[in-house]
């Protein structure tokens, strides 16, 4: 992670580097206030979102920073400008930007610190990075200084998620991964329980077990927990996949499927990356946190297809699938989450590829059995600014999941993918608990760079989970 320091200022340092001023189409269509509109229109500058354009006045290297039509600014638009800066000022040491009230402050810095993000632990050659410190011009209120901790706080837990996702498999293993987890529950109202093989073992996950048959390394759970100190407060639990690396055990992944396979903590590692900012963020809202982890190997003791697997709240699973592993840990976390009866559970994963199938890279798939909850949901994540669409769980498909032999089996037909390993997840959810799933298979691992940030990791459901459990209240009953 490579967050500058972020200062406030009344204006700008009159030496400091690269000096941001944000400005719509409109302004740069009337030529508003005193630029070189020459040099600008020799660039081409239109002011639309993500565009910037260099420019020297007098002695000062300014960056105009593109903020689309006037009437279109929200707070993405905000976080864009934020990360424009940022790429711009990559190469120099220190830059500012100019704010006015009516900017958002916390989106702004939570582009800064996006957009600042390279990940480079495994570059022999890895220069610090340049650009030590960016200084916010035009206010100094005790207001901005807040915006600008929670941006910081809600920008590095996703920066964070990143890390973890963009670690190779080898290098995070779950051991590692849960020893990061204890770094993080470290902060004060934090608290962390890990188990190991023994303990699992005796807490019978039969899903976790099972798929951590095909490994040499030991599997984890972790459980972590904000205690608000607020009483009568709601309580939400997150559950997330936390596959350090799947091969798809003996149903094998092609080596072009396997590449990116990395990726397939990142449902995990957002919600322990969520679970990093409640301590600055101090949400009014108890939060329990459970992250199985395994890698999903092929090793001479691995899940034969056809086994069968006793899970947590006892039912049964025939395997037809080794490389449908997700919903196999994710159950055991579920059936955990529900003994502890909270309020809505949530459960993110890298789940199918189906999911990308039907809704393309960009958006995560919703399933809830909850119109309430999962309202809560789709406004948490348009206050993000990341996609997430809908989709049904239509209990006639249910039968597509049914095994002669056990409960049900872990893959459905050849279509619906993503809504049959939600109607598994399902059959883990006590009755009567709120619930939503997250497939994030496309968002979370990015092949080319994004509206905010490096091709790679993205930290994608961080914000989103941040704004849900900030605003969460107890689901009405539909
Ligand atoms: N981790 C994968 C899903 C995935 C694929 C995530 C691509 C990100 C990018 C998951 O464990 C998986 O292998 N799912 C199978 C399920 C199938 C066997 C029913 C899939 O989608 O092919
Ligand atoms: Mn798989
Ligand atoms: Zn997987």
């Amino acid at each position: 992670m490579t967050t500058p320091e972020l200062k406030l200022s009344r204006r700008a340092p009159a030496s400091s580097g690269l000096h941001g001023v944000p400005m719509t189409s409109e302004a740069v269509s009337d030529e508003a206030g005193e630029f070189p509109w020459k040099q600008i229109a020799a660039q081409g500058f239109g002011g639309s979102v993500g565009e910037s354009c260099m420019l020297t006045v007098g002695d000062k290297v300014t960056c105009l920073i593109g903020l689309g039509a006037a009437d279109a600014i929200d707070a993405q638009v905000w976080r864009r400008a934020g990360v424009t800066l940022a790429r711009a000022a990559s190469r120099v040491k220190s830059a500012s930007i100019e704010v006015t009230g009516d900017s958002d402050l916390e989106a702004v810095v939570e582009g800064l610190v996006l957009g600042s993000y390279s990940y480079n632990d495994f570059k022999s050659d890895a220069k610090k990075p340049t650009l030590k410190t960016i200084t916010i011009a035009g206010t100094t209120s005790k207001k901005s200084t807040e915006a600008v901790a929670t941006g910081v706080a809600r920008a590095e837990a996703a920066c964070l998620t990143r890390d973890f996702v963009n670690e190779p498999g080898g290098s995070l293993t779950p051991e590692k991964f849960a020893n990061e987890a204890r770094k993080i529950a470290k902060q004060s109202g934090l608290t962390i329980k890990v188990l190991g093989l023994p303990e699992i073992k005796k807490a019978k996950l039969g899903g976790l077990l099972g798929v951590n048959r095909g490994s040499t390394l030991p599997p984890r759970l972790v459980e972590m927990s904000w205690r608000s100190g607020v009483r009568g407060a709601p309580t939400i639990a997150l559950v997330g996949k936390g596959i350090t690396f799947d091969a798809g055990g003996l149903s094998i992944k092609s080596t072009a499927g396997m590449s990116t396979m990395k990726c397939d903590m990142g449902g995990g590692g957002a919600v322990l990356g969520a679970m990093s900012a409640l301590p600055s963020l101090k949400p009014r809202v108890n939060v329990k946190a459970w992250v199985p982890m395994t890698d999903n190997m092929l090793g001479g003791d691995a899940m034969r297809m056809g086994d069968v697997l006793t899970m947590r709240n006892g039912k049964t699973v025939e395997v037809l699938n080794t490389d449908a592993e997700g919903r196999l840990i994710l159950a055991d976390g579920l059936s955990l989450a529900s003994e502890a009866k909270p309020d809505a559970i949530i459960d993110l994963a890298t789940l199918t590829g189906a999911a990308m199938v039907s809704l393309g890279k960009d958006y995560a798939a919703l399933m809830s059995n909850n119109d309430d909850f999962a309202a809560q949901v789709e406004a948490a994540a348009e206050q993000a600014g990341e996609l997430v669409w809908r989709m049904p769980l239509p209990a006639r498909y249910r039968k597509l999941l049914d095994s002669p032999l056990a409960d049900m089996k872990n893959i459905g037909g050849a279509y619906g993918g993503s809504i049959t390993a939600a109607l598994f997840l399902q059959e883990f959810v006590a009755e009567g608990i709120p619930w939503a799933h997250l497939d994030i298979a496309g968002p979370a691992f990015t092949d080319s760079a994004t509206e905010l940030g490096p091709k790679g990791g993205s930290g994608y459901a961080v914000r989103t989970l941040l704004n849900l459990i900030e605003n969460f209240t107890a689901p009405t009953d539909e």
